[in-house]
């Protein structure tokens, strides 16, 4: 009798399967093969979806050939000390705009240490450094040399990918205290009561929420942006994905479109080209709504038609006839009773059929993804749950919070290559 493989070697097959697949691909389109050096391009394209598929089979199967053969004790500690090195090391001493950007054999670690802008103990500081080398940040290329590799030199060069590091690192790591939190704020529902609130200096005695704090410093506010921008410029996060994911072209002549938190109104210029029959209102805070002047610029060369008011979407609308809402990327950064209350206050400005499309990252099932992209889904909804109190629902629960403010779903569903979903509600009147 035939014996069947064991599961080491249906993973192995997989790897080696699908590694064909990709590199016939990368050769087939004159690309560069992926490597670790500083001056090789960075390997951030998105491929086709059978090749991307091919890529995300290769890393799940040899994540899981890793797992498998490390043994759950190893694998236990190792999920346990999770950490690269100390990010927030290189990141408050600036180590990679110290390192040079262009000389392969780099600079001793003496030397390195003799460009900080304070005194560090060096033989602390190479730790760190070789720490982040095994994980392929920075390399030593001799002994004692340190130079970047592919990783540190984006850092060093990304502006605001490194804002990125730095909003993740300084506000965005509560990871380690939602256990805290949830001790001694069980119900975890208010935005002022969350693991990142605990870490937070508090203000007359009071909690503070996520948005409260970054508020008090405009530096913190401008790396949080800055980051931000930088952690949606992959193409999951691309505008195109609301322009086609949606019949624009259904919607009558002339109707409104108010994009609510729709900040320097990026979709709305995007849909607004492809279907300039709409009219578009964005709406934001006062800050942010007075810096929209390069996107208000670009309404007006284009003829686009936009405008840009302040408006509070925890409270009641005052426009009237609004044919769609959209609210991108807002409802995961709030607790559920906020949501109901956000979603509560655009009920006045409808009218039968009018609809809420809310655009936003959806949680899926257990394991019915790639375990490589859910274990991501998963950090990324913890770092909500620890900054917010909120997070990517389940579609069911995103149904629980349209119908609890008496609006019909009207279903939900995933743009391909898009990381956000539509998730539609209707209002009957
Ligand atoms: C995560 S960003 C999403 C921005 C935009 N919708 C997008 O998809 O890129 C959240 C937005 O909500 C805005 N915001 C936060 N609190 C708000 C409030 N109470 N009223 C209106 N806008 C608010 C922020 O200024 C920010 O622009």
């Amino acid at each position: 009798m035939a014996s069947t493989p064991s599961r080491l070697a249906e993973l192995s097959n997989t790897v080696s399967k699908n590694t064909v697949i990709l590199d016939q691909y990368l050769r087939d389109n004159n690309i560069p093969k992926p490597t670790f050096d500083a001056h090789d391009p960075i390997w951030d394209a998105e491929f086709p979806p059978d090749i991307q598929k091919a890529r995300i089979a290769l890393q799940d199967a040899s994540t899981e050939l890793i797992d498998l053969t490390t043994g759950s004790r190893r694998y236990l500690s190792k999920a346990l000390n999770g950490g690269v090195t100390s990010m927030d090391t290189l990141y408050h001493l600036d180590i990679p705009h110290k390192v040079p950007l262009d000389d392969p054999e780099g600079i001793t670690y003496q030397e390195l240490c003799a460009k900080l802008d304070i005194p560090v103990n060096e033989y602390a500081l190479t730790r760190i450094l070789r720490a982040a080398v095994v994980h392929r940040i920075f390399k030593e290329p001799s002994p004692g040399r340190i130079a970047h590799s592919a990783a540190s030199r984006l850092l060093a060069t990304d502006a605001l990918l490194f804002d990125w590091l730095g909003a993740a690192i300084d506000v965005m790591a509560p990871k380690q205290y939602i256990g805290q939190a949830i001790t001694q704020f069980p119900a975890l529902d208010e935005a002022n009561r969350s693991a990142a609130s605990l870490t937070f200096p508090k203000r007359d005695g009071e909690y503070v929420s996520f948005y409260e704090y970054i508020a008090q410093d405009p530096e913190r506010a401008k790396q949080f942006g800055r980051g931000m921008s930088s952690f949606q410029t992959g193409d999951g996060y691309s505008p195109r994905h609301l322009v086609d994911g949606f019949d624009w072209g259904s919607l009558p002549e002339g109707s409104l479109v108010v994009d609510v938190g729709g900040s320097h109104g990026d979709v709305d210029m995007a849909i607004a080209r492809k279907s300039p029959h709409l009219r578009f209102l964005v709406q934001d805070l006062p800050e942010t709504i007075a810096s929209t002047g390069k996107a208000r610029k670009i309404v007006h060369d284009e003829n686009l038609n936009i405008e840009f008011v302040v408006h509070d979407f925890l409270t009641p609308q005052t426009v009237k006839g609004v044919k769609i809402f959209i609210l991108r990327w807002i409802l995961h950064n709030w607790p559920d009773q906020y949501c109901r209350q956000i979603l509560q206050s655009l009920l006045p400005a409808m009218v039968p059929g009018s609809r809420v499309l809310v655009f936003d990252g959806v949680m899926p099932g257990l394991g019915t993804l790639p375990n490589v992209v859910e274990r991501d889904l998963r950090v990324f909804d913890l770092t909500m749950l620890g900054c917010f109190n909120a997070g990517d629902r389940e579609v069911e629960r995103y149904r629980g919070l349209l119908e609890g403010v008496g609006l019909r779903f009207g279903g939900c569903w995933r743009p391909e290559g898009s990381r956000l979903s539509c998730i539609v509600g209707e209002w009957e009147g």
